[in-house]
């Protein structure tokens, strides 16, 4: 008889224990671990043996530069590096409900003249799929629809249709009969995906695999199979804000920073190319604690919008919240306020904003906080047309950022008249501008610049 050994597995990550426990030492996820079920020797399906191998030198094969097809929308291609890659597998995350599916019909939909496309759905009926591909106006004919989970079915359906696309929505709902656990459970997922990694590799068939995250991690999140796939993108984005984020986490053919716009509309998902423009609200009044800054995401600009809000605190701890940006870049950030501008925000309640529900990681929006901070906090607006970039340090100084040329000529092509950036990057700035650059070295430089100090 197989012998039954149970481990706790994160769903997060795949961490595997010995026992339960309350945090992941791996990933930090809080209460990730489920029991799975091992059988003993009926793992990882049969192997092939007398097969006989030898490796050949690197440089007898020959590279064929890897063939891309377009997938009709230039925001996907960018964050793809060029477009999907024929043969590749693609691991698509997010939460539900954020679009996901949507989206990938819609590509299914660009595939035209690509061959055969091969939708396989754990998650919704055909009728379903349908009703959807109608209202996005769906009119490939070579879409085929299967409704499946059992692998095994999968598999001789890729087998008989020959497809050269093959969408499996979502990883969380296929199983294998040859592992014991449920569905989206660690094990599962990790086998399926390994069966449908040797599937398509075979055969050059490129896929796509729709995985979910979800924050109560009773399934396996898609974290778990980053490490097996060529491609990790996920879409983020707020569930009540209509914007939505494609990024590109891992990419075995080309770069990881880019992402990709997208506005989820009554008609499926439309692509954003300029997405500055939308970020930045456009009003006539200029409210104080609002500041423009310049981020780069992969490389693209973007001009996005900080709002602070600084509040006298009713309690004896004062609040700090950070919507968009990391909450302890905010803290130290008003740390460095406190000890090198003297503005005094101990008995503060601090809020920021990154105005249309994105998220940016990057320290070269630091000054803009700093900024945007200070001027709530004295109640005196920055001036309108006034960009802020910079990385501020520990001790108050304006540290110089990547890319700054790229910055600029977004905010110049956008109409803004003023630019504040570090001393060290104005220093080395060859082009021209139409716009009135201001080099600081530090903080209050900066609040000068504006009239903040
Ligand atoms: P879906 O693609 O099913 O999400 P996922 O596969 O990631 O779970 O998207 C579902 C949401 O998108 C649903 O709340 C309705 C909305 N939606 C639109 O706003 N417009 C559309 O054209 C479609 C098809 C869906
Ligand atoms: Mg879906």
């Amino acid at each position: 008889m197989a012998k039954v050994k149970s481990v706790f597995v994160c769903s997060e990550c795949g961490y595997e224990s010995a026992k339960w426990m309350g945090k992941c030492p791996a990933c930090n996820a809080w209460n990730s671990f489920y029991e799975e079920k091992l059988v003993k020797g009926n793992e990882g399906g049969k192997k092939e043996k007398n097969k006989s191998v030898t490796p050949k030198p690197l440089n007898e094969y020959i590279g064929t530069e890897s063939q891309r097809i377009s997938t009709g929308y230039e925001e996907l291609d960018r964050v793809l590096g060029g477009g999907l890659v024929k043969g590749s597998l693609v691991l698509l995350g997010g939460e539900p409900g954020i679009g996901k599916s949507t989206l990938i019909l819609q590509i299914c939909n660009k595939m035209k003249g690509e061959g055969k496309v091969l939708y396989v759905s754990g998650e919704e009926s055909a009728e379903q799929i349908k009703l959807r591909a109608d209202r996005l106006q769906i009119t490939n004919d070579s879409i085929l629809f299967l409704g499946e989970t059992d692998i095994d079915v999968i598999d001789m359906a890729i087998e008989e249709v020959k497809p050269k696309l093959v969408i499996i929505d979502s990883i969380q709902t296929m199983y294998s009969e040859e592992i014991t656990s449920a569905a989206g459970s660690v094990s599962q997922v990790r086998e399926i995906t390994a069966r449908i990694m040797k599937i398509c590799k075979q055969r050059e068939i490129t896929t796509i695999i729709i995985g979910h995250v979800t924050k109560d991690g009773n399934i396996a999140g898609p974290r778990v199979l980053e490490h097996m796939v060529d491609t990790v993108l996920y879409l983020e984005g707020e569930r009540y804000f209509s914007y939505r984020i494609l990024r590109g986490v891992k990419n075995r053919f080309g770069s990881t920073n880019e992402i990709g716009m997208f506005e989820m509309q009554g008609e499926g998902m439309t692509e954003i190319s300029n997405p500055s423009s939308i970020l930045i609200s456009e009003r006539d009044d200029n409210p104080s604690g609002s500041v423009i800054v310049a981020s780069m995401e992969g490389t693209r600009p973007l001009l996005i919008e900080l709002q602070a809000l600084t509040a006298l605190s009713v309690f004896g701890m004062p609040r700090r919240t950070a919507n968009g940006i990391d909450y302890n870049r905010l803290t130290l950030l008003i740390a460095v306020l406190e000890k090198k501008a003297g503005m005094m925000l101990g008995n503060q309640d601090v809020y920021l904003n990154v105005v249309g529900g994105i998220r940016i990681n990057e320290p070269a929006l630091d000054l803009g906080i700093i900024l945007a901070a200070a001027s709530s906090f004295k109640n005196i607006s920055i001036p309108k047309g006034v960009v802020a970039i910079g990385e501020v340090g520990l001790t108050g100084e304006v540290r110089m950022v990547n890319l700054i040329e790229k910055r600029l000529k977004e905010a110049e092509k956008l109409g803004f008249k003023k630019c504040i950036i570090p001393e060290n990057n104005k220093k080395l700035l060859k082009e021209k501008y139409n716009l009135d650059i201001i080099g600081v070295k530090n903080v209050i430089e900066a609040m000068r610049a504006i009239g903040l100090k």
